[in-house]
């Protein structure tokens, strides 16, 4: 029988092969794709064959996944707990989905992740299996070996798995286009500042440029289209939106967070290109959206957040939030420029062809086409109920 692996060419997965090979005698399948985590994904291939896979799948899903994952929960302004963008979250649905694909293609009976037993990672993988094919045996290798880091490496030695010679990271992460999750190591005392080696992508905001550097971002119907007025596809547009803001050290975030299986977990991420974009999407909002809506939608993008970092991204209520964000999202085109410096992005200025700011309606000065009478009226009406209120009952004057 075969068994797609989701394949990342670290330890844990490279052990997976054989303890899969050996524990449930089956033919392993790799599976590896590219969410721009910045490694070579031929190379990790050829290790799964070396490692002894039976076949070994590497693709692109670059696109895929910043056009159906991470424009959507930008365009939703998913950020979990209002803080994480969510990019681990993002990424594990479409692997797993991919994945499935890979085991119809190949005729397999099972799929398996490296994910730990105390994670969300494998909620959201193990859910989207069991979704989108409830035929297919999962297996959880280091979720069911219960090894210390001792014995798998023992593991690894007597069965000639290959282990980096660099030094192993002290951190777990996982990493793609969207952000980097780092956590575990020192990172477990929740008083200890991250050290420098923590960070990868972002610049330490001391060592920033001493001048700021004013960036534009231009948004169709809330998707990012163009940075300082040149068009970029998705890839071309995060990638620079990662090096502009990591260069002035913005994007680190240092999060608390509630894990879906009860536990707290103290997480650190650096995001730079989606903490620029969410910050330039949701001005833009504020200059094209209702009151309302902008009301409203603080909803949706809580319920949005939470179901992707929950891994029911393949839900029906996903479908209903999504109709609702591509409406609201029409009128959201315009321009944000942001100003970059030393850790902060600062909004600096706004545009849209959509604006709901009206000058002659704000201004103060020549051209004003606000009716001040109007207000009287208004304001007696809005205050109806308070002032009633006070005439009759406790806040009776004099009382
Ligand atoms: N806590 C984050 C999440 O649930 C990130 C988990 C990523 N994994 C890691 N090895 N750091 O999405
Ligand atoms: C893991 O447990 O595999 C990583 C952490 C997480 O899933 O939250």
């Amino acid at each position: 029988d075969k068994i797609v692996l989701a394949y990342s060419g670290g330890l844990d997965t490279s052990v997976a092969v054989k303890w899969i090979n050996e524990t449930y005698n089956m033919d392993v399948i790799a599976y590896t794709c590219d969410l721009g985590q910045g490694q070579d994904i031929q190379a990790i291939r050829d290790k799964a064959l070396r490692t002894g896979a039976i076949d070994a799948v590497a693709e692109d899903a670059r696109n895929l996944f910043i056009d159906y994952f991470c424009w959507p929960s930008l365009m939703a302004g998913a950020l979990y707990e209002g803080k994480y963008p969510l990019a681990t979250a993002l990424g594990r649905p479409l692997i797993a989905q991919l994945m499935v694909r890979v085991a119809r293609e190949h005729g397999a009976v099972a799929v398996a992740h490296g994910c730990t037993g105390k994670g969300n990672d494998q909620v959201r993988f193990d859910v989207t299996f069991q979704t989108l094919a409830p035929d297919l045996k999962i297996v959880a290798p280091v979720r069911e070996w219960k090894w210390t880091r001792t014995q798998e490496l023992e593991y690894a030695a007597s069965h000639g798995i290959e282990v980096e010679a660099t030094k192993k990271s002290i951190y777990s992460t996982d990493q793609n286009l969207w952000g980097r999750s780092i956590e575990a190591g020192i990172l477990e005392d929740p008083w200890v500042e991250p050290p420098a080696d923590a960070f990868q992508w972002t610049t330490d905001p001391r060592e920033a440029p001493d001048e700021p550097e004013e960036v534009e971002i231009t948004f169709d119907r809330g998707r990012p289209s163009a940075i300082n007025g040149r068009e970029m596809d998705g890839i071309e547009l995060i990638d620079a939106a990662n090096k502009v803001a990591g260069r002035h050290g913005v994007g680190r975030i240092d999060h608390i967070e509630n894990r879906l299986v009860g536990i707290k977990s103290r997480e650190i991420y650096e995001a730079p290109a989606a903490v620029l974009l969410h910050q330039a999407h949701r001005e833009l909002e504020f200059l094209t959206l209702s009151k309302e809506s902008i009301r409203f939608k603080e909803n949706v993008s809580q319920t949005y957040a939470d179901l992707i970092y929950n891994g029911l991204w393949f839900s029906q209520l996903h479908q209903d939030l999504m109709a609702f964000t591509v409406s609201n999202q029409q009128y959201v085109s315009g321009t944000v420029r942001l100003k970059l410096y030393k850790g902060s992005a600062m909004v600096v200025g706004r545009k849209s062809e959509n604006s709901l700011y009206r000058h002659e309606l704000a201004t103060y000065e020549e051209g004003d086409q606000y009716d001040s009478t109007a207000a009287m009226g208004f304001i007696k009406i809005h205050g109806l109920g308070q002032t009633t209120q006070a005439k009759h009952q406790l806040l009776k004057p004099g009382s």
